[in-house]
């Protein structure tokens, strides 16, 4: 007996259930009436059952208020109240007499109300059969209709004023607010056109469609008037009375026999679509009859995949992403999200670890890092398996174009001549041993970058880099000596590696992995130090090891580290450094914590004037080549204090050969990779970049999941630049708000410095004028002149 009870209170509440639909039969809902998310027949139906209001599950607790097709498989939904913001089981909607409001289980917090002028009495709600949810008062007005609050969709006979507009989801399944936006101008045009999602900026030149009714302004003849008729034709009137036809389609839709919609996809696809009422004799799928852009892969601006993905379009004209052979999406179960590569990104000589994989028809326009001209596909192929930085090559006639990660708005069509040439990996990689440190072999390098990655990209180009290092130099052992000890200058303390060894505890404590070796901290009687293991010294004659360690040790300056002594004995050789408190501008910048932007705006300039002396004011000039946030370190004061200053000189004859490339991938200007001298312009790109990186406080490059159009630092920064929305780039942060007028300075001089034309960057000397404000900054030229954007 004891499970006959249970089955009958459910046999009550269905049908109790029942009674309740066929209540509400005429489509009217009295005030009074509430619906509770997770309960049974969460939802008031339409006269003719068409349509349904109420909660629709997106998973275990999380609720929609929405509107969708009652009677179709699908469900499809048609409007939506909470989508950045779905409410919990038991949540709870309730039509009073002044309102309609959605409520949180406990506290009664509001999730969402329905906006309208309270000074009327609602009479009742009404799900009409048009689709549309409407509140309707005493004196029969209508006060609330969810028709005039659209989201992504439009159904005939909904009307759109100007002003009014349609906006994507994140996802097909994720309601929040995504990047698209379909909108009645001012100026009586209909457009669509990606937006921002954090700051809602709209990238102004990138427009997806415009209708004809642009630019007519208030002309008798201009549009004021956006309408979905009963037919499924979609137009603009005219304020003269005349139609300007969105919808190209042909023949009339039968209401009576079709449901129709207007919906902006959430991969920026406007389609009108059509589901046969009478689905017997359909396929049950909704048919696309019209949609916009053409070809969505092929605009210019943000795409609907993430990076290193390729574009193809599939039915409806909609967009369809997939990675290429060797990379994997970083989300599995995200097809619109990034890929990342399977292995590790690198180069060699003889082309046997890497090999490329040929794609016809693709590209990836923009991220071109340099081209070829005159080239046959065999030497493009091979200038990329050699270049470190190459990701892939596209041969366009007689033209290489070499592409770095990410690659960027890749899409393939048909209507191309070009060819892809992706660089893969041939033999799988071993796992990566555990290697003990300060020993000098292959490994060690590779366990040394993987460690010291803050992003992916670090550890391609730094194994990349190694490898090729490691390759050229393994057979030059560094030779042994024992003889002269004494000190090289009068500044500086020899000290013998049995003393560093006490000094900093047998290795003990590690501070950082750096571009050329483990950093310990160290004490000696004097001062708290930090020792530096150098991992690869290339010289192997004594006298220029302690040559270049005096030029080192002879540069003093408040923005730089100082270096106390060196050990060079037998095998082993170290520096010893000052010890600084606050550790480096990369835990600062990254942290948990944001620094202010009189902080951030400090340390600029302290490492502007750092480089000004190192390439302009010291006896001996000296080219960084490694600045980045984790080589700037701060001092007690959070003063800027660049570190690693000489030591590429000391490991490559930097004047003769650059077969080694040795920066940090997102620091290194492209002229590393060309065929001539480097010069102090490499280290003002890279000074670009972190000067990017301080007003943003984030990485220049990273990629991560819904990152989007804001991967690359520097591409964003200038985009927000010329949209005039620095405001996005600082987050809203009300302090660099305030300081509107240096953040631009500093965004203007960034721009100067990560000019792809070394010759076009400024030098370090005017850079620290401009942050200063004692130069005027000019409007900066685009980054990127060589890029083949289509
Ligand atoms: C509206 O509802 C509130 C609370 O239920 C009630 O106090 C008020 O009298 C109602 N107003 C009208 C005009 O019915
Ligand atoms: C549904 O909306 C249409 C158009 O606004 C209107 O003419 C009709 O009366 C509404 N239906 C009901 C049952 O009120
Ligand atoms: C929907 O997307 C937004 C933005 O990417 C994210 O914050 C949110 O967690 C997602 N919601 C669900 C339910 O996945
Ligand atoms: C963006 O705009 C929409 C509608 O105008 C608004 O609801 C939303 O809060 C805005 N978001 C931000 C971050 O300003
Ligand atoms: C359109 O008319 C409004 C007011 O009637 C006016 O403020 C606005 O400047 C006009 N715009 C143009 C483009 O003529
Ligand atoms: C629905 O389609 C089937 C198959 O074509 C047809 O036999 C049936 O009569 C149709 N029903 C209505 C109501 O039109
Ligand atoms: C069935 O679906 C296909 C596309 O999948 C479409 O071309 C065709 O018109 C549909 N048929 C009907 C009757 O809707
Ligand atoms: C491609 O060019 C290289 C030199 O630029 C030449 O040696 C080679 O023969 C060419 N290959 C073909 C297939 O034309």
């Amino acid at each position: 007996m004891a499970f006959v009870l249970p089955q009958l209170l459910f046999l009550i509440l269905l049908l109790l259930s029942f009674s309740a639909i066929s209540q509400t039969n005429d489509g009217k809902i009295s005030v009074g009436s509430t619906l509770t998310a997770g309960a049974e027949s969460a939802f008031w139906l339409s006269h003719s059952n068409d349509f349904a209001f109420g909660f629709r599950k997106l998973d275990d607790n999380h609720y929609l208020l929405a509107i969708w097709y009652y009677k179709i498989p699908q469900k499809t939904i048609v409007w939506y109240a909470n989508g950045d913001n779905p409410g919990p089981r038991q949540s709870r909607v309730e039509l009073t007499n002044n309102s309609l409001i959605l409520r949180q289980p406990q506290g009664d917090q509001e999730l969402w109300r329905a906006e309208f002028q309270t000074a009327t009495t609602i009479a009742y709600g009404l799900m009409n059969d048009t689709g549309n949810f409407m509140l309707v008062d005493t004196s029969s007005r209508t006060n609330w209709e969810s028709f005039k609050h659209p989201t992504d969709t439009l159904l005939p006979t909904q009307e759109m004023e100007i002003g009014g507009s349609l906006f994507s989801r994140q996802r097909e399944t994720n309601f929040s607010r995504g990047r698209y936006e379909f909108l009645l101008r001012e100026d009586g045009s209909a457009v669509l056109n990606p937006k921002n999602v954090l700051s809602n900026i709209t990238y102004k030149p990138y427009y997806y469609y415009i209708s004809e009714t642009r630019g007519l302004g208030n002309g008798t003849n201009s549009g004021y008037k956006l309408i979905f008729d009963q037919s499924g034709y979609l137009y603009i009137l005219l304020r003269n009375g005349k139609r300007s036809f969105i919808t190209t389609l042909q023949l009339a839709l039968s209401p009576a026999r079709n449901y129709v919609r207007a919906t902006l996809g959430f991969d920026g696809v406007f389609s009108i679509s059509y589901f046969p009422k009478n689905f017997s004799a359909a396929n049950g799928t909704w048919s696309v009859i019209q949609a916009e852009p053409d070809n969505i892969c092929l605009k210019v601006g943000p795409r609907p995949c993430g990076d290193n993905s390729i574009c193809t379009l599939k039915e409806g004209q909609r967009p369809s992403c997939k990675c290429p052979k060797g990379y994997s999406l970083l989300d599995p179960a995200d097809e619109y999200s990034s890929c990342k590569p399977d292995f590790m990104q690198g180069c060699d000589q003889d082309g046997d670890l890497y090999y490329l994989n040929e794609l016809p028809n693709t590209n990836w326009p923009n991220s071109d890092y340099d081209v070829l001209r005159q080239y046959n596909a065999t030497a493009c192929q091979r200038s990329c398996l050699e270049d470190c930085r190459c990701a892939a090559v596209v041969l366009s006639g007689s033209n290489c174009w070499k592409k770095h990660l990410p690659l960027l708005h890749g899409r393939e069509n048909t209507g191309y001549s070009d060819s892809a040439f992706v660089k893969l990996r041939s033999i799988p990689q071993s796992p990566i041993p555990q290697v003990p440190r300060a020993k000098k072999h292959k490994s060690s390098f590779v366990v040394v970058s993987v460690l010291l990655g803050s992003s992916v990209f670090v550890n391609f180009i730094l194994v990349g880099a190694m490898c090729l290092g490691f390759f050229l130099y393994y057979q030059k052992k560094l030779k042994a000596f024992g003889a002269d000890k004494t000190c090289v200058d009068s500044n500086l303390r020899y000290f013998t590696y049995k003393e560093l060894m006490e000094a900093t505890e047998g290795f003990k404590e590690e501070l950082g992995r750096g571009s050329c070796g483990i950093v310990y901290k160290g004490k000696t009687a004097a001062q708290p130090i930090a020792v530096k293991i150098l991992d690869r010294v290339l010289t192997d004659k004594e006298k220029e090891f302690r040559a270049e360690v005096q030029v080192i040790g002879q540069t003093h300056h408040k923005n730089l580290v100082r270096l106390v002594g060196y050990c060079d004995e037998g095998q082993y050789r170290l520096l010893v450094y000052e010890f600084l408190s606050n550790g480096s501008l990369a835990g600062f910048l990254f942290g948990d914590l944001k620094p202010s932007w009189s902080q951030r705006s400090q340390i600029a300039l302290g490492v502007a004037r750092g480089l000004f002396y190192l390439h302009e004011e010291c006896s001996t000039r000296i080219i960084h080549c490694y600045i980045k946030p984790q080589n700037i370190l701060l001092d007690e004061n959070y003063n800027a204090r660049i570190s690693d200053f000489g030591l590429a000189k000391l490991l490559l004859n930097q004047t003769q050969t650059k077969t080694g490339i040795r920066g940090t991938k997102g620091y290194v200007a492209p002229d590393w990779f060309r065929p001539a001298p480097v010069s102090v312009k490499v280290d003002v790109y890279s000074f670009g970049v972190l000067l990017l990186e301080i007003i943003c406080c984030r990485r220049n490059v990273y990629m991560e999941h819904g990152v989007g159009e804001k991967g690359v630092l520097t591409d964003w920064a200038y985009d927000c630049y010329c949209a005039s929305r620095l405001d996005a780039l600082i987050q809203n942060e009300m302090e660099a708000m305030n300081d509107m007028n240096r953040v631009e300075r500093f965004v203007m001089v960034a721009i100067w410095c990560v000019q792809e034309d070394p010759s076009v960057r400024p030098r370090m000397k005017n850079v620290m004028l401009m942050l200063e404000g004692l130069v005027q900054v000019s409007v900066p030229p685009s980054p990127y002149p060589l890029s083949s954007i289509s």
